[in-house]
């Protein structure tokens, strides 16, 4: 065989490469599919934990904070603040709202019930369960 590259040659690199990486993909797919509820604690999904989240989609609290780095940055990242301030702080601070210092960032007063407290809580409780790799990599957003 001569050293030269010929065009049966090409065609059998690009279909045997198209196979190889598309079941690679495939592969990776299954893989991934298969890690994610060991990851996202989906057995851990109460409906107080539904409630919790439904809570904080119509209050927008992702319009201020971030939850595992996605959303604004106003305000702190939130997908670990069960872990920094614990469960007391957390509603202490909702209910405290907004703070009287001047010059700081406010938060609003959104005049939530104890059980609408708890079911927040037990929604970052969740979220902070969850493992995703300690992203982000600055505790507070
Ligand atoms: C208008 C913007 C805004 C919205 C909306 C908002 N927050 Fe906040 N939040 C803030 C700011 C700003 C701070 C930090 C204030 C400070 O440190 O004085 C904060 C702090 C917090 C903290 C304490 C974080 C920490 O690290 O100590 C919690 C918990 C919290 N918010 C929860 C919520 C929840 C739950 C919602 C939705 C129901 C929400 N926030 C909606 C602005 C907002």
């Amino acid at each position: 065989m001569s050293g030269a590259f010929t065009k049966s040659m090409a065609r059998n690199i690009f279909y045997g490469g198209t196979v190889f990486f598309f079941l690679l993909f495939l592969a990776l797919s299954f893989d991934t599919h298969s890690q994610l509820p060991k990851r996202d604690m989906r057995a851990d999904i109460t409906p107080q934990v539904a409630e919790g989240k439904k809570l904080w989609e119509v209050n927008n609290c992702i319009g201020c904070h971030t939850l595992m780095g996605e959303g604004a940055y106003f305000a702190p990242e939130l997908g670990n603040v069960y872990k920094r301030r614990g469960p007391d702080f957390i509603k202490a601070w909702i209910a405290a709202q907004p703070t009287k210092e001047p010059g700081r960032r406010k938060m609003p007063d959104f005049n939530f019930s104890d059980e609408q407290l708890d079911a927040i809580v037990a929604f970052l409780k969740y979220v902070d369960s969850i493992n995703d790799a300690n992203w982000p990599p600055n505790d507070e957003g």
